[in-house]
């Protein structure tokens, strides 16, 4: 199994967990769904629904609950995750949701995977995906899918990263953002230092689940709707704020003669003027064919 602490920063605290409840919501409410519209489900037989580094399990209680309301009770939920850290207790969570620990980018997905899942759900893995390859998750996703099964991915662009000005048209606002942009300018080439992140394959997912022999039945970038970016800027402020204090403590803080405090504080008097922190928000959906 990966050490989570070697290849993952972000906090295993209560904190990332509260974080990830907030981000649950805010993907939910940009696209009113969980589950891609064009995704079709059998109405009966076992269907298996599987999410990759699944967190605290917030979209497969999601959707579970979505699904039980309109009647697919005969669907079953399983979670993945390299560490079980924010996972509720088992006692807490509907019978038809199990979760486990997989590493997603394994070199061997376990036999009892393999063509199990009629859903493979991924979400939020730029800070997971390294040396900007994605493709042996895509792999192995594609190695869990029954024939006809989909790959949905859903993530955000961290090459998109800006900050906006308050209103429909940020050009003409009083509100300045370049300190904002230089706290983000910061702290992102800071922690890409710290971590090796790079973002082109965010852009590039598409045609790179055609390399992997998914049929690509959506690929879908979006602008964060705008009353949805203040729970942008706190969610990204909360990852932003940890994964730069990473990069300070190891020394990887660049890019600035500022230090820490002064580049948040002038940052955060913009903030509380309504400047918003933004990234493209993509949706990929991949069909495996049907043999
Ligand atoms: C930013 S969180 C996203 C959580 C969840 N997908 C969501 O959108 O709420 C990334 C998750 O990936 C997990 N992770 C990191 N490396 C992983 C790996 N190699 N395989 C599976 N999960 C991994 C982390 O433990 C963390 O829970």
């Amino acid at each position: 199994m990966a050490d989570l602490r070697k290849n993952y920063v972000i906090s295993h605290g209560f904190d990332e967990s509260g974080r990830l409840h907030l981000q649950q919501w805010l993907w939910r409410s940009q696209l009113g769904w969980n589950i891609h519209p064009a995704i079709e489900l059998s109405k009966s037989g076992g269907v298996r629904i599987a999410d990759h580094g699944c967190g605290n399990a917030a979209w497969l209680l999601s959707i579970a609950s979505e699904l039980e309301r309109e009647q697919y009770s005969h669907v079953s939920f399983f979670g993945f995750d390299v560490a079980g850290v924010h996972y509720p207790a088992s006692q807490n969570i509907p019978q038809n949701v199990k979760l486990g620990i997989l590493d997603a980018f394994a070199d061997n997905i376990p036999e009892e995977h393999v063509g199990q899942y009629d859903v493979v759900h991924v979400r939020v893995f730029t800070a997971v995906v390294k040396n900007n390859d994605p493709k042996p998750l895509i792999r192995n996703a594609y190695k869990m899918l029954k024939p006809g099964g989909y790959l949905q991915w859903d993530e955000f662009d961290g090459g998109s990263f800006k900050a906006v000005a308050p209103g429909s048209n940020p050009d003409t606002s009083s509100v300045t953002v370049a300190a904002t942009q230089e706290m983000l300018d910061t702290s992102l080439q800071s922690s890409q230092r710290a971590m090796n992140l790079k973002y082109s394959w965010v852009g590039m997912l598409g045609s790179l689940f055609e390399q992997c022999g998914l049929d690509v039945i959506e690929e879908k970038r979006m602008d964060v709707k705008n009353e949805l970016r203040k729970a942008m800027t706190d969610s990204l402020l909360m990852m932003l704020s940890h994964v730069a204090r990473i990069a300070v403590r190891d020394g990887n803080m660049i890019g600035t003669d500022k230090n820490w405090n002064e580049l948040w504080t002038k940052a955060g008097d913009e903030i509380g003027q309504g400047v918003s922190i933004t990234m493209d928000m993509l949706v990929v959906v991949g069909r495996k064919p049907l043999d």
